[in-house]
Parts: structure tokens; sequence; C-alpha cells
């Protein structure tokens, strides 16, 4: 799947360090060649003889540096992959690429290359969390930077969150997406996906049964035509797509910030069930029976993601909304289309008798300017490969 194609491992100085041999093993276990070039802070965590061991090449460090000049130029080092991937990306790394910083190989290598980047970055939560991060981030992705993970979990500082390098296969995946020459190459598609949570109490919140399995295909789908994915996924029950960047949220309002955030996009495709209503004011405590009947429940509405996306002076080229429909499927949904000023809105009837919230299948009709057109009932799978390669050519 990665035959032939030539990748330079840049593996910055984190404890994730150690991930980065594995990586190794997998892009070369594709076809991949595999440069490794480690950071000065990397050689406190893993061995250069290591990593060209694994890659079977030689590996770059600054230690090298002078001798090297002489046989690659850091120039040519970095002009010589198909794609440059970063991982880990700490940090610091992140920061002097958003800086433009030269004062090492791999940051010199990363300024002086006209080469596809993916990062994987790796960090304390607290360190990804911070403002300055978040900001190198946009930073980096407003500069064509891909990105995969970080993933949420247990981390070796002991802390718990967002933070962790994506798996070896995850990047896998990723580096895969990056180099396919599909027809969604060089596009970067906003997907929303899964329900939203929205509290009542600490303990309590009002959700609905998406399970967010059509999101979920329709991100993999358009990875898999080469789309830069930036999946925005509330509390699904399905896993998001591996090899794509994932921001998870809980509340209407943290994914409306979100795929606002995601903007300028060439499309955004609104899968998710977002919550129509939120609790007015959350309340602080647990919510307690008093005796006196049940408390009285102040909704206020939620942003509409879509049409806030839809009128939004960075508007995507092409905006897709789903409208869940239980009667009456095609008026409303085309009601829906021009209310919310979309392009297309694919409309699925959701009755319980179709079986579809929460199932493998789905029977979609499109919706568009021209009228609508009525696809066969299919897997879901197959609806978002088959919406994937409308989008591409709507795109094209
Ligand atoms: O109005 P309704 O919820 O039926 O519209 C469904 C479409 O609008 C879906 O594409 C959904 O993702 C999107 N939506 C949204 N934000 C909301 C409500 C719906 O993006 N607050």
């Amino acid at each position: 799947m990665l035959g032939g194609k030539r990748i330079l491992l840049v593996i910055g100085g984190g404890i994730a360090a150690y991930k980065a041999l594995d990586l190794i093993r997998r892009l070369k276990d594709r076809g991949a060649m595999v440069t490794p070039l480690l950071t000065r802070a990397a050689g406190q965590f893993i061995t250069p003889l290591s990593a060209a061991a694994l890659a079977g090449e030689k590996a770059y460090t600054d230690l090298f540096d002078l001798t090297d000049e002489a046989e690659m130029g850091h120039i040519e080092l970095s002009r010589s992959a198909d794609l440059i991937v970063v991982a880990p990306a700490t940090a610091d790394l992140m920061a002097k690429m958003s800086g433009g910083h030269a004062d090492d190989l791999a940051s010199t290598v990363l300024l002086a290359t006209d080469t596809a980047v993916l990062i994987a970055p790796a960090m304390n939560v607290r360190m990804w969390q911070h403002p300055a991060t978040q900001r190198n981030l946009a930073t980096l992705l407003g500069d064509g930077v891909r990105v995969v993970g970080p993933g949420e979990g247990d981390m070796a500082c002991g802390e718990f969150g967002p933070g962790r390098m994506s798996d070896p296969l995850e990047i896998v995946t990723a580096v895969a997406s990056a180099l396919a020459e599909g027809p969604l190459q060089g596009k970067r598609i906003l997907v929303t996906s899964g329900p939203t949570h929205e509290p009542l109490d600490p303990v309590r919140y009002i959700a609905n049964r998406s399970s967010g399995a059509q999101g979920t295909a329709l991100g993999r789908a358009l990875s898999a035509l080469g789309a830069e994915v930036v999946f925005v996924t509330g509390p699904a029950e399905v896993p998001p797509p591996e090899g794509v960047e994932v921001v998870r949220v809980e509340t209407a309002a943290e994914m409306h910030a979100a795929a606002l955030a995601a903007l300028p996009v060439d499309a955004a495709i609104c899968t998710a069930a977002v919550a129509d209503w939120r609790a007015e004011l959350p309340s602080e405590g647990k919510i307690k029976k008093t005796g006196s009947g049940p408390p009285a429940l102040a909704l206020a509405e939620n942003p509409d993601i879509l049409a806030a996306i839809s009128a939004h002076p960075d508007r995507p080229r092409l905006v897709v909304g789903f409208a869940a429909e239980t009667d009456d499927v095609v008026a409303h949904a085309a009601a829906k289309r021009e209310r919310k000023g979309c392009d297309w809105i694919v409309a699925n009837d959701v009755s319980p008798a179709t079986g579809i919230m929460g199932g493998a299948e789905n029977a979609v009709t499109i919706i568009d300017a021209g009228g609508a057109d009525a696809w066969p009932r299919m897997s879901k799978d197959d609806v978002a490969r088959r919406l994937a390669a409308k989008i591409a050519g709507a795109l094209a």
C-alpha cells in the first residue's frame, strides 16, 4: 500500500519516541522506505542505532550534521521524501514549526521543505490544551500541515486526557491517506458526527440515539479518497475513523465552536445529530428529589451549526446537511435545505420500523437545487462511499 514511497520520519524527544520505532516497522511492512531523523532530545529516549537498524537506513541526527552535508544536505533531505512525518510531534517541535525556527537539523529540514508534512502530536494534557499549543496547531493547520491525533487515555506522566500519540497503525492509515492519489487529494473536509450531550446537572444529560455510524463511515470514505478530514464528534458509540484529525466534544456549543474553528475547509458535511435544546442553566449540583414534584426544566435553543457554516464568510464550496425525518421525508428535507442554506440535504426515514437509527443500513434521498435523487437501501458504508464519490465530483 505504501510501496516505493519515501518517508522522512522526524522523531521528537518525548516518551512516545519508543512508539516511533514500531512505526518504522509498520511503514516498512507496507513497502515504504523510511529515513529516520532524530532530534537531540529524541536521542535521550531512543538511540539512532535502533532507528537505523529498523529502518535499514542511516538515521540522521544533529551529531552527524557536518559530515552529512557532504553526502546529503538538509535541503535535499527535506525534498527527497514523498512525505515528512513528525512523530512524536512534541509541544516544542510544534512551536518551532509554527514559528519558522531553524536551529537544529529537524527544524531546518521542516522549514526548508516543500513536501507534505504530517504530525502526530504527543505531550502532557495541559501542554496540549495550553493556548500556546492550540495557537501553534491552528497556525500549522493553516499552513497545510496534516495532523493525526492526539488520542485520549492514560499517559506516561500519570494524567488522563488528550495528548497521547496515536497508535502506529493509526499513523500508518494517516500516512496512506496523505499519500493517496485519490480525487480528494489536497481537499480539507469537515465532518461533524455523533450525538451531543447537554448537561442538566453533573450526572444527567439530554442526548439522542445517534450512534455516529454514518459519520464515521463517511469520514473513512472521504479519507480513503485522499481528503484531509477534520472529524468533530460528540460522544458516539462507534469509534471515529482512524488516521484523521479527531476533535472530541460533548455539547452542541462545543461542537459549534470546534466546527467554526476548523474553517476554512473545502466542504463541510454535518452528519451530527445535534441536540436542539440544552438546559438553560445546568445545575451545578445534582438536582435532588424534593418530594414536591419534578423540577421545572427551562430549555434554551442550541446554535445551528449547519446554518452557521452555510452563512459563514468562509463558507465552504460545498455544505451538506443530513435530515432524519419520520414522515413526508422529501418535502421536509427540501424545506430544511432552503432554511439552512446548505447545498445538499441527505434525507433519511428514521421511523422505528425502518431500523435505520443505530442500524447498519440506510436508505437516503439526496436533495439538491435540481431535485431529489432516491438511492436504494444499502449499508451505511456503501452510502458513505457513494456520497464521498459524489462529493469528490462536486469539488473537482
Ligand atoms: O434541524 P435538524 O436537526 O433536523 O437538521 C439536521 C441537520 O442540521 C444535520 O445536518 C445536523 O447535523 C444539522 N444541525 C446542526 N446543528 C444543530 C441542529 C442540526 O448542525 N443545532
